[in-house]
């Protein structure tokens, strides 16, 4: 009786140990919970492939960068406009504020009453236009003879239909480096490529665009570029594009 009894307990304690090493209760699955049964331990999936990298989609050559009827036309001092004397087809006045009449593309002209109304807005801010297109002829009365601030005439993307001088309503610093820090200028550095526009000559960017900072000149490339460029961190069109840079007339 007393081995039968001492077999007995031995066969109770190696019952238990099994228990403790394999994590089971000793009284069997049968006692889980039913949170435990409803929640079982995640695992991963036997053939489960690493999460692909995010892949670059934008088309670089869906548009034309040479066609001047084109949103992403390149214009700088190495790309002159082509014809020469290049008119928009489409030009239609911009029904904004200005100083100038200005003169738009009907895409850009749209973009620019949306820009504009949304700074109101959002922000309270008024602008208003203090140039937009000009012909081949005006840009021979806008050109001072320094290249690194105007254009030669053909040569200036203003002739585009696409390029647009902002300023405040105000008049307060139009046209001068310290509109980069109004409201109204951080607001459009900012925001601008919401509408498809982009600050066109950064003030870093002066040996790739030829031009010194001007925080009030900004061209509609449409927003897909616009968005593409600002979520690459690419700042000019000749970057953009793998152009030369152009500082100066070939
Ligand atoms: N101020 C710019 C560069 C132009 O004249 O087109
Ligand atoms: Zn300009």
């Amino acid at each position: 009786m007393v081995a039968g009894s001492l077999s007995l307990a031995l066969i109770a304690v190696a019952a238990l140990v099994v228990g403790y090493v394999t994590g089971l209760p000793a009284s069997g699955p049968s006692s889980s919970t039913a949170a435990e049964e409803q929640t079982p331990t995640p695992r991963p999936a036997p053939n489960a492939l690493p999460a692909p990298a995010s892949v670059d989609t934008f088309d670089r050559a869906a548009r034309s960068i040479d066609d001047p009827t084109s949103i992403w036309v390149v214009v700088n001092k190495l790309r002159p406009m082509n014809p020469q004397d290049f008119e928009p087809l489409d030009l239609v006045e911009v029904p904004v504020e200005y100083t100038n009449e200005p003169l738009l593309r009907q895409e850009a002209s749209d973009a620019v009453v949306a820009m504009f109304d949304t700074a109101l807005g959002e922000a309270g801010l008024e602008l208003a236009s203090n140039s937009a297109y000009r012909s081949y002829s005006a840009q021979e009365n806008v050109y001072d003879g320094d290249d690194l601030t105007t254009a030669r005439p053909g040569f200036s993307e203003h002739q585009t239909g696409l390029t647009i001088d902002i300023g405040p309503l105000s008049g307060e610093c139009s046209l001068d480096e310290c509109f980069g820090e109004t409201p109204e200028g951080i607001w459009l550095r900012d925001n601008a490529w919401r509408f498809g526009f982009i600050l066109r000559y950064p003030a870093d960017k002066t040996d790739i665009t030829g031009y010194t900072f001007e925080p009030w000149h900004f061209r509609y490339v449409g927003p897909d570029l616009a968005n593409e460029m600002r979520e690459t961190g690419v700042t000019t069109l000749e970057e953009f594009f793998g152009l030369p840079p152009a500082p100066d007339y070939g």
